[in-house]
């Protein structure tokens, strides 16, 4: 039976699919550019469970932002376009080099490696653009405050650093758990924690609520990347739409390349019961939309 939190991330995800289609669909304009214009849609738009979109836009309904003088779509869109190049570049031969995403073909296989790579610069140049139109947020201060909050988290303070990390540790036996968890955090939790912080600046945030929504994103980023090496062991490749059994076959500095599949899974689990706790805190109960995206996280299957 779907439940009414499937619902909700079901509805956000189709909203946010077509506000990254009507946004891209201007990319093709001059004719010539159209093949790179068509590799950011097949990126970007193909699949994908929009989490941080979802992230994006409780938060700004957290924050009381209202949807006369910015559009929260608008935000989660650039959120989810970050995503998408962080994933076409991950799967590039010179890092992953992966050959499914989303049950397709990655970009640099279904257009060529070139195309890729300059699809995924291409979408992340694209993100602060929207964010910096004023359709996004009338207040230019706020405009500047989410170029701020998705720069540091994408770059070589956030994602990228952990990119770095991830590539340079590959093969590397005496990894320990806290560098993991660095890399982890930063690969993955950095852009948790942005789409919560952004979409709350759509709003008026107090600290109180920047600081609980922060809390809440670094578990649940790490909880859910613990999981998605669980899911490289075990999971269903067809349901995933991704390839598995790769990070052990590459020596990823994976949670499971030091812990058995249980440990990882406890670790996961207490990590979203601390997400579950930090979002009570917020909303004053524990079935709240915060709370069982950090169940879901560690409970899917793709
Ligand atoms: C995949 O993220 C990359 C990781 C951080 C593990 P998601 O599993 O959120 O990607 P999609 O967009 O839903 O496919
Ligand atoms: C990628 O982590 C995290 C990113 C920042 C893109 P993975 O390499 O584990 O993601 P998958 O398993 O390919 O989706
Ligand atoms: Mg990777
Ligand atoms: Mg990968
Ligand atoms: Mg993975």
């Amino acid at each position: 039976m779907v439940n009414e939190f499937q619902q909700l991330l079901t509805s956000r995800k189709n909203q946010v699919e077509t506000v990254m289609l009507a946004l891209l669909s201007d990319a093709d304009n001059e004719t010539d550019i159209s093949g790179l214009a068509e590799a950011m849609r097949y990126g970007a738009c193909g699949g994908g469970k929009r989490l941080r979109a979802s992230l994006v836009l409780e938060s700004a309904k957290l924050a009381g932002a209202d949807t006369q003088n910015t559009n929260p779509l608008h935000v989660a869109a650039a959120l989810e376009m970050v995503h998408g190049y962080s994933l076409i570049h991950d799967d590039l031969p010179a890092m992953d080099d992966d050959e499914l995403r989303h049950g397709k073909p990655c970009v640099h296989l279904a257009f060529d490696e070139a195309t890729a790579i300059l699809a995924g610069d291409s979408l992340l140049t694209f993100a602060f653009e929207i964010l910096a139109r004023s359709e996004t947020h009338a207040d230019a201060q706020t405009r500047i405050n989410l170029v701020q909050i998705l720069a540091r988290a994408s770059g070589h303070q956030g994602m990228a650093a952990g990119q770095y990390l991830d590539m340079q540790l590959q093969g590397n036996e005496a990894t320990d758990e806290a560098q993991i968890i660095r890399l982890q955090s930063l690969k993955t939790g950095a852009l948790f924690v942005a789409a919560t912080q952004a979409g709350a600046h759509l709003g008026n945030p107090s600290p109180r609520l920047l600081q609980g929504l922060q809390n809440y994103a670094e578990k649940l980023g790490l909880a859910f990347q613990i999981y998605d090496d669980v899911l490289d062991s075990i999971g269903d490749a067809k349901q995933m739409g991704k390839n598995i059994g790769k990070d052990s076959k590459f020596g990823k500095p994976s949670f499971l390349a030091i812990n058995s599949v249980e440990k990882a899974r406890e670790k996961a689990y207490a990590l979203r019961d601390e997400a579950v706790a930090q979002s009570k805190t917020l909303t004053g109960t524990s079935d709240n939309f915060l709370a069982q995206l950090a169940h879901f996280a560690v409970s899917r299957n793709q």
